[in-house]
């Protein structure tokens, strides 16, 4: 899709279409105003006869307005004005974008980009929209034999602006709205492909691609036979049931000066999980092929970052491996060694994440990292608190914390920070090993991290659990692509303020 900014009268474009918001009851925007006055009351005159009241998710599609340049005004209601909030603008835009696209507008002028979003400027609501627009068309439907596609599908997108000083705002964050929609549509076509396509040698080679298309970027896989003599024991412990050959995959990207500390994403990349010998049950297993939604999501923040083309230096490392019960599979009971040299009692084979992902953090030191964010849908712990709405986030260092929390309410893709106190660590006693991979019911996500917090002592680091944010079940099942926006924002954010530093 194309998007454009632009700054004029609603009368004067000449469109396909023109989109205007009606607010509850029955009251114009500014600029819906403006055209009812150049069109002698037409449009208020069919709103008070109660074709539109203006409640969310109305429309009304007029044709032929006396004295506008346009075929079509499409009417969009969005509720209460002072209910109008960053929720109920992106679901105006979703409902606008599939109805210029069932109606055969190949492409439209967009005012709703002028509404008032409390607390939110141009850039914020035109990168927004593309974000929210480039959402709402996805669909998967590579492995589908036949295709249902629009007739006359919207190809080209203006939004209007105030002022043309917004004009440059508005083509800035129509270019990042754009490289976090393709970082976004990566990472969900990678998770919504079935776990037979996307194996860990699969993740690699499509790491690879995108290291041959970009020159900033170098990929490095690391085969099972090098996690052996790193000492990766608790990785391999994952990776040995499966036939599956396990991959480290790095990559790197070198925007920034050659001997900057690069910011380091990490992603648990379960191709699937089956849990191994301490088997799941059956209903809805074919849920956890997004198990790797952790390493589809530094992958997408990755492809974001690159495209941006930002002045900094990341490394992204993806465990990807496939857990699966089996004559090699490790048991319940077995002691591995990680690379760091901790001895782990594997009580529960379904605690893998964990174990792929401590030697890779392990294994990143090496890059002397500025700081680390892991990235898993490591607990169903997690669903069960947070649900749909937020990542879980928990870390050892609270500016980095509180940075990403930030970069979550600008995104519009929100984490929520659990403690990580000592107090919990003790749930990982046990009389075989150093530690084991299990703590129990009473707050698993926690323990979890805890787990996760004794190979990442030597960094600022902080842990994003994804299991309720990366895929939507039921119906509209399907990956969402989080955490990419927020991810994308971090690192944005920290360029921001390196900048108005120096
Ligand atoms: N991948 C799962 C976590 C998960 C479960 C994510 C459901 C999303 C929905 C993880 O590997 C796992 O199985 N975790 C166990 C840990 C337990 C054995 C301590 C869990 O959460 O049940
Ligand atoms: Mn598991
Ligand atoms: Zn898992």
């Amino acid at each position: 899709m194309e998007f454009h900014v632009k700054s004029g009268s609603p009368e004067k474009q000449r469109s396909a279409c023109i989109v205007i918001g009606v607010f509850e009851p029955r009251k114009l925007s500014g600029v819906g105003e403006q055209l009812d006055q150049v069109s002698d009351g037409y449009i208020s005159n069919i709103l008070r006869r109660g074709d539109l009241e203006g409640k969310p998710g109305q429309v009304l599609l007029l044709h032929n307005v006396p004295n506008t340049l346009c075929d079509r005004v499409l009417l969009i209601g969005c509720g209460k004005e002072r209910d109008f909030g960053e929720a109920q603008y992106k679901k105006v835009i979703t409902k606008a974008i599939a109805t210029l696209n069932d109606t055969g507008s190949m492409e439209a002028v967009c005012f709703l980009s002028e509404l008032n979003v409390r607390g939110r400027d141009t850039h914020w609501k035109v990168k927004h929209a593309v974000e929210t627009t480039e959402a709402s068309l996805y669909t998967f439907d590579q492995l589908k034999s036949k295709t249902d596609t629009a007739r006359r599908p919207l190809r080209k997108l203006v939004f209007n602006v105030t002022t043309r000083r917004d004009l440059t705002i508005g083509e800035q964050a129509i270019a990042e709205g754009l490289a976090v929609a393709e970082g976004v549509r990566f990472a969900r076509d990678l998770a919504n492909m079935p776990p037979n396509i996307c194996h860990p040698t699969y993740l690699a080679e499509q790491s690879q691609a995108l290291a041959e298309k970009h020159d900033k970027v170098e990929c490095e896989v690391l085969e099972e036979s090098d996690m052996l003599e790193l000492g990766m024991g608790a990785f391999m412990a994952v990776a040995q049931g499966s036939a599956q050959p396990a991959k480290l995959i790095v990559l790197k990207y070198n925007g920034g000066e050659a001997d900057a500390a690069p910011i380091t994403f990490v992603g648990k990349g379960l191709t699937f999980d089956s849990g191994g010998i301490s088997i799941k049950p059956s209903e809805a297993m074919d849920e956890m092929k997004y198990d790797m939604g952790g390493a589809a999501g530094v992958l997408g923040s990755f492809l974001s970052v690159v495209q941006l083309n930002l002045p900094i230096n990341l490394v992204v490392a993806v465990a990807a491996a496939e857990n699966m019960p089996g004559g090699h599979a490790c048991r319940p009971g077995d002691v591995v060694t990680s690379m760091s040299g901790q001895t782990i009692e594997i009580l529960n084979t379904d605690a893998e994440g964990r174990l792929v992902l401590c030697d890779t953090l392990s294994y990143i030191e090496k890059y002397n990292p500025d700081v680390v964010i892991d990235v898993a849908t490591l607990t169903g712990a997690c669903v069960i608190a947070l649900g749909a709405h937020a990542t879980g986030l928990l870390s050892n260092h609270n500016p980095l914390a509180h940075d990403l929390l930030n970069a979550g309410e600008t995104a519009d893709d929100r984490a929520w920070r659990l403690p990580l106190w000592e107090e919990y660590q003790e749930q990982l006693s046990t009389n075989f090993a150093d530690m084991a991979n299990i703590g129990g019911r009473p707050a698993g996500t926690i323990t979890a991290a805890c787990f996760l917090s004794r190979f990442t002592k030597k960094y600022q680091w902080a842990h994003l659990d994804i299991a309720g944010t990366a895929w939507r079940g039921g119906k509209d099942k399907g990956a969402t692509g989080r955490p990419v926006p927020m991810l994308t924002q971090y690192v944005i954010d920290r360029v921001n303020s390196k900048a108005s530093k120096d």
